[in-house]
């Protein structure tokens, strides 16, 4: 009688609780076959060089880092591409165990989800046509701004719009998107990190990136509030920092940075 209950009990209460936490039924299976658990990462890839598509393979540097920490915790990686603004209710849902897109802490944020450490600190960029130019927050007046949906970029420009009414904000799902209004003239200026913003000027000569004064952002790991693998994670990048592994994934994806290591 008590072990027909710890049965019933297990698979009406525990089996479910495991689809729960790992998120997924395929983790299931994978464990079934003796595979490595797997972990379901959350992106939005549409920013080169840290998550983007190469052919239909989502690549650079984010994937790179998620990939070596899921090896170094003995886990298969799993990675689901979504709109940036889908990122942090994916999190709170549970549908994803983290994120990697470049994503920024803020006090705001950091109220709904956790964050790792830092792993990346980069200026901002207005990205412009190649007759004009953007060095600061002084130089958006009197535009019409781009901005990715629910990122920092769009706060930042929402709160320069509310000092000064000459300042338009328009935003989309997809840096492309953006990119795609900036060239055809609907917009002035598109806001992004120096990084993807000099990505898209090798396959758009006619822009034009100034790094904006002032203004540096970092990026972390996010994850559910009360995560444990937000430990493990900090532990698994500290260990990857030493053994240079971190470095190896820079120079793949950062061709300044490889040059510094040569020079
Ligand atoms: N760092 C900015 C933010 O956290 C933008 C990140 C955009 N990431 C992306 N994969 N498109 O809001």
């Amino acid at each position: 009688m008590k072990s027909y209950f710890f049965v019933k009990f297990f698979s009406i209460f525990l089996l479910p609780l495991g689809f729960f936490l790992t998120g997924c039924s395929e983790d299931q299976s994978a464990a079934q076959e003796g595979k490595l658990p797997q972990i379901v990462m959350g992106t939005s890839a549409d920013m080169p060089p840290f998550e983007f598509y190469e052919a239909s393979e989502i690549v650079g540097y984010d994937i790179d880092i998620a990939r070596a920490v899921a090896k170094e915790l003995g886990l298969t990686l799993q990675v689901r591409d979504m709109d940036f603004s889908a990122l942090i209710p994916s999190l709170q849902s549970g549908r994803v165990a983290f994120v990697m897109a470049s994503m920024t802490p803020t006090p705001d944020r950091e109220k709904v989800i956790d964050f790792s450490e830092p792993y990346l600190v980069l200026p901002l960029a207005a990205v412009t046509l190649e007759h004009k130019t953007v060095k600061s927050e002084k130089g958006l007046a009197g535009k019409k701004v781009g901005v990715q949906l629910g990122s920092t970029h769009e706060q930042f420009a929402r709160e320069v719009a509310t000092r000064d009414k000459t300042v338009k904000v328009h935003s989309l799902n997809k840096l492309a998107e953006l990119i795609q209004e900036l060239i055809s003239g609907r917009i002035d200026v598109v806001i992004m990190e120096t990084k993807p913003a000099k990505a898209f000027q090798e396959v758009n000569p006619q822009l034009k990136v100034s790094a904006l004064a002032d203004h540096t952002v970092s990026f972390a790991i996010a994850f559910p509030k009360g995560s444990p693998w937000r430990e493990k994670f900090n532990k698994s990048i500290k260990k990857l920092n030493v053994s240079g592994t971190l470095d190896e994934i820079k120079a793949k994806w950062f061709s300044d940075y490889k040059d510094k290591l040569r020079g």
